[in-house]
């Protein structure tokens, strides 16, 4: 089978200029391991390209080591200061050289202020997670990559390794740069084929993880519940059954023979037809403590996902409500899991969808520990197509604070302690299909190690690194394109956080219908007199009942529930009045006429900086800002007309609706 050939591959945010402070000075690394080679490699070439000198005999400009002091081993934290005349990283451990290169890096000249202060870098998350949904085998239906819009798998071609890993060296090289630190290689939903990666095509996953290596990300894998059954000839796979507890230790043991720093599973059981203990009458604690036990020995741990719901419910039955399904499964087992099970929450309760609250899975399980699960692959978001910077969103879903006070230290954040986020960058040569995607690419690892930081400050960080030397009109019109993408997007789409008005299966584009009156638990309840979901504890499903105070008590009522959640959690009349003062359905042509508007303004400032960029860039972004105008407009005029007709109220302001 041959490899399609790939044209030149966009550097995303690391172009060979971005090294041009560092490389052009003298620069020592001390330390001793495979890191510290990285960090040295790195050195020597910018010094090569820039004119710099790397390991000096006389005293360096820049000196990366491992502090005296040095805490533990894997720490990746690090000093950054200036010393003696020099900019110096001191490391915890060898870990955090990487991680303190890439510091100065991105800092450029200002790096070698002499008067810059000491500043202490340490990852807020631990553990940094992309996961791929890569299929080995290309699906029938979901094809090479579930959910993925940049083309093929980086790892997978067509049932095969790919034989060139150069690009999984540049794609881990990109994701040290930005603060991730590992990565999922294969698709949640793990079919046959990719079943035997955990064992007889290991091997494939070994040559991914050394590629890897030399950045400091780990591999994880994603596992099938039911491989014992699928792989061992074991006639079941239930986890109290000795037999198959046997089974997982010793696979685990030849996967960590294999892969000494193998980072750990990944599971989705239970859940949209894979399997799980639920068909042993066993629980979620009792399926994902057998992996932990198998993993322990190994200091490794299952990140194990709480994506669990029924997804073949009646639409005619008004009690199931999906946004209950992870909290009624998993709350209850706080407490029952063991130490080293990361359970895995999707960040809002049904399915990253473009406005949802926060998961009240991450506030009801204190003795668990957790994981958070962004989506930067943009499957509900305009799927690469459309402009959509998120970490607007993420910031919000990362800063949302239990007990509502605005004032409460960190501690007050989500309690998860890993971040884990679907990222499904591919072969496509700008890695993300829209260029300008990359930046949610770029903004987790950013935010992984720093939850609080400005989203525009991070997307400011992305356009120096990414358009280096870009003059302020470039840097304003990437702002002014991208900082407010997602509430653009939020304007076009499905209204007031009621979400899933796409079409069904490849969730793109506008169905107002498409999912009402199907089994997949994702309803907006629109008639002639009203829409939205009551989930409130006084009439509707109680969701809002799984909040702690005072959100619980703010989702609930009409008269504080935040506008941008309304329809989420309550069913209200299309005259309802806003908290903004419109009433619903004047809001819904409102924003969708705006929303549209504003793409059409954001495709004139792209037009308008066509000679400041890269031109394979420029019309790039230019084909994609087409379709997304196509679109907006599609969602603007289906979404307009649907409730038109359904209310039979007109536009107050007169605009055509068809
Ligand atoms: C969504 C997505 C699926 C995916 C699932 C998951 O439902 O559409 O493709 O498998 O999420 O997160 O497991």
């Amino acid at each position: 089978m041959t490899e399609t050939p790939v044209p030149e591959i966009h550097a995303a945010w690391l172009p060979p200029v971005v090294f041009r402070a560092l490389g052009s000075r003298r620069v020592r690394v001390d330390g001793e391991g495979p890191l510290a080679g990285t960090v040295r490699a790195e050195v020597a070439d910018a010094c090569a390209r820039f004119g710099g000198v790397a390991q000096p005999s006389s005293p360096p400009d820049l000196l990366l080591t491992v502090a005296a002091s040095g805490g533990a081993a894997g720490s990746e934290g690090f000093l950054l200061g200036h010393r003696d005349g020099a900019t110096v990283v001191l490391a915890d451990g060898p870990a955090g050289l990487l991680p303190g290169f890439f510091e100065v890096v991105r800092r450029g000249e200002a790096a070698f202020d002499p008067g810059l202060a000491d500043e202490r870098h340490e990852p807020h998350f631990g553990l940094r997670v992309l996961d791929h949904w890569d299929n080995v085998f290309v699906h029938p239906v979901m094809g090479q990559v579930e959910r993925g819009y940049a083309g093929g798998s980086l790892f997978w071609h067509q049932g095969r390794l790919r034989d060139d890993l150069t690009r999984v060296r540049d794609y881990a090289r990109l994701l040290a740069a930005s603060g991730v630190n590992a990565v999922t290689v294969n698709n949640v939903n793990v079919h046959e084929g990719e079943t035997h990666l955990l064992t007889d095509r290991l091997g494939e996953v070994a040559a991914i993880a050394s590629t890897f290596r030399g950045y400091g990300i780990r591999v994880h894998l994603a596992i099938n519940f039911a491989a014992p059954v699928i792989l061992g000839d074991l006639p079941t796979a239930d986890p109290l059954d000795p037999a198959v507890r046997r089974w997982w230790s010793d696979t685990t043991d030849r996967v960590f023979a294999t892969i000494p720093d193998f980072g750990g599973y990944l599971v989705k059981a239970d859940s949209e037809g894979q399997p799980g203990p639920f068909t042993y009458g066993r629980t979620h604690a009792d399926g994902a403590n057998m992996l932990a036990a198998a993993l322990a020995p190994h200091d490794a741990p299952v990140r194990w996902r709480a994506f669990v719901y029924n997804h073949r419910q009646d639409w005619r039955d008004r009690t199931t409500d999906r946004a209950r399904a992870a909290h009624d499964h998993f709350a209850p087992l706080d407490g029952r899991f063991a130490g080293n099970v990361i359970l895995q929450v999707k960040h809002g309760p049904m399915d990253f969808q473009p406005r949802e609250p926060v998961s009240p899975v991450l506030f009801a399980m204190p003795n668990t520990r957790l994981a958070v699960e962004l989506q930067v692959t943009q499957e509900y978001t305009g799927q690469q197509k459309h402009v959509c910077y998120l970490p607007p969103m993420w910031s919000g879903v990362l800063g949302f604070r239990p007990t509502g006070d605005a004032s409460a230290a960190d501690s007050g954040r989500t309690s998860a302690v890993v971040l884990s986020a679907v990222a499904n960058a591919g072969d496509d040569r700008f890695w993300t299909g829209h260029p300008l995607a990359q930046a949610n690419l770029y903004a987790v690892g950013r935010l992984g190690w720093a939850p609080g930081r400005d989203p525009a400050a991070i997307l400011d960080e992305w356009i120096s690194l990414t358009f280096p030397d870009a003059p302020p009109r470039l840097r304003r019109t990437l702002h002014t394109v991208m900082d407010g993408s997602w509430l653009t997007y939020e304007q076009y789409t499905a209204p007031l956080g009621v979400g899933f008005m796409v079409r069904p299966g490849h969730h793109y584009g506008p169905d107002v219908d498409g999912y009402e009156y199907t089994p997949w638990g994702t309803y907006h309840f629109a008639d002639r007199d009203g829409i939205g979901v009551d989930r409130t504890v006084a009439t509707g499903t109680g969701f809002t009942g799984q909040y702690p105070p005072p959100w619980r008590d703010r989702y609930e009522s009409l008269s504080t529930c935040p506008d941008e959640l309304l329809l989420f959690f309550h069913h209200v009349p299309y005259t309802h009045v806003l908290q903004s003062g419109t009433t619903v359905i004047q809001h819904i042509y409102d924003t969708h006429f705006a929303g549209a508007q504003r793409v059409a303004e954001m495709r004139a400032q792209w037009r308008s900086v066509a000679g400041l960029v890269d031109p394979a860039v420029h019309a790039r972004v230019t084909e994609r800002l087409a379709e997304q105008h196509r679109s907006a407009e599609e969602w603007r005029d289906q979404i307009n007309t649907y409730f038109h007709r359904k209310s039979g109220i007109p536009d107050a302001k007169g605009r055509p609706i068809h």
